[in-house]
């Protein structure tokens, strides 16, 4: 097993990584307030991992609940939340009562927003089960549902006590799941961390391949990375919006081609040659530079164009990003490989051009 600290003083955590883990009592137990857990996870997961970890839990003299979500992004919303809210009424849970998000992203994002506002807050544990979740969404504290017109619109921060990722519920995840969990590893590669993106170039297809070294070196690289921006950055003030490489252009294609029909990470990648065609014509990254990425996005089996929405499209859902101050756009920009910029000044005709430029 590795483990990882996220520093945030009095609310940090560790990230523990390695197979086997929830069978593991004695890394969950630590991060419960008391003897009182709810599992919160979804139709999918529950039949593959549920009984699992209530069984580890229960072994241990935890009470456990449970509720089980309909599967899927497009599931991620109001309505959806709402069932927890209503298992944890239902349930009696208590503001002690510590809930568990046990899946992938869209799980963790829910089970998470839940968890901060049930009660106005109470204790959680992340335990992801997708590539992507293990690398990325689980570690953080950003929680958040869609809305129909801006994906991850509605949310809070809110830090988990605990992340246990066990490698071994990847072994039932499919290929395009795993690629798409593929696009925010290369993304720290991007963003902070050449050295690992010669890594990616070099040993992306044991990581697709799923071996077990690979996998578990992967995943700890993503999540110190990740670690020691959110220890910087906790509330995306400055540095932690670099970690939305390629998100502004990858939130339209998914709300414009309806939640659900196009992976998270697939969006990110055809995003990331977005704003990576953009850098190149501000004079950042060169012809050679772009289709070096794009190589590596598509060994992953991940797309590098974006769909024809039309340019006019892409920029009004561009303009519901998270990321636009008194009315500007900002963007996250290459400098060269293994530097992003947080950038606003980028000309109109130029982010236009760059869309147009990938879109088929
Ligand atoms: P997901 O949660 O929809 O999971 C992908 C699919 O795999 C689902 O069908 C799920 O049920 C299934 N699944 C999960 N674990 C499995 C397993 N072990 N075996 C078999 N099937 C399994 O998607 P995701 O890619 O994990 O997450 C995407 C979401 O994460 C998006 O909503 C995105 O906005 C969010 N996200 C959040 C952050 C953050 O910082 N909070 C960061 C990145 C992405
Ligand atoms: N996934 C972006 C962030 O956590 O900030």
């Amino acid at each position: 097993m590795r483990t990882l600290n996220v520093a945030l003083g009095d609310r940090a955590y560790p990230i523990h990584i390695g197979p086997g883990l929830l069978a593991r009592p004695e890394l969950l137990l630590p991060a419960l307030k008391t003897p009182r857990a709810i599992i919160v996870t979804n139709d999918r997961v529950g039949p593959l991992y549920l009984e699992r970890l209530r069984a580890t839990l229960e072994g241990a003299g935890v009470s456990v609940s449970a509720v089980e979500l309909p599967d899927g992004e497009a599931h991620k919303n109001w309505q959806t939340l709402n069932l927890i809210f209503d298992a944890l009424l239902e349930g009696r849970c208590e503001r002690s009562t510590t809930l568990i998000a046990l899946g992938g992203g869209v799980v963790g994002d829910m089970g998470g927003f839940a968890a901060a506002t049930y009660q106005r807050g109470m204790p959680f544990i992340q335990v992801p089960t997708t590539l992507l979740a293990q690398v990325d969404s689980s570690v953080g504290g950003k929680t958040a549902i869609n809305h129909p017109l801006g994906k991850n619109m509605i949310g809070a921060f809110y830090q988990p006590r605990l992340v246990l990722a066990d490698t071994v519920t990847l072994d039932t995840l499919d290929a395009r799941e795993l690629a798409a969990g593929a696009a925010e590893v290369i993304k720290y590669g991007l963003i902070r961390d050449p050295e690992f993106f010669v890594w990616l170039e070099d040993n992306l297809d044991r990581l697709l391949a799923r071996e077990p070294e690979a996998l578990a070196f992967a995943i700890e690289r993503s999540c110190r990375n990740k670690a020691e921006v959110v220890a910087a950055d906790e509330t995306e003030q400055g540095e932690r919006a670099l970690l939305n490489l390629g998100h502004t252009f990858g939130h339209a294609i998914e709300t414009g081609m309806g939640y659900g029909e196009w992976l998270h990470g697939e969006a990110v990648a055809a995003g990331t040659m977005m704003a990576a065609e953009l850098s190149r014509r501000l004079g950042w990254l060169t012809q050679q530079d772009v289709d070096r990425i794009g190589r590596l996005f598509e060994r992953a089996g991940l797309p590098v164009w974006g769909p024809a929405l039309g340019v006019e499209r892409y920029l009004e859902l561009m303009s519901h990003d998270k990321k636009v101050e008194a009315g500007r756009l900002r963007l996250v920009l290459l400098k060269s490989i293994g530097r992003a910029v947080l950038h606003g000044d980028a000309p109109a005709e130029a982010v236009a051009a760059a869309i147009v430029a990938r879109c088929r």
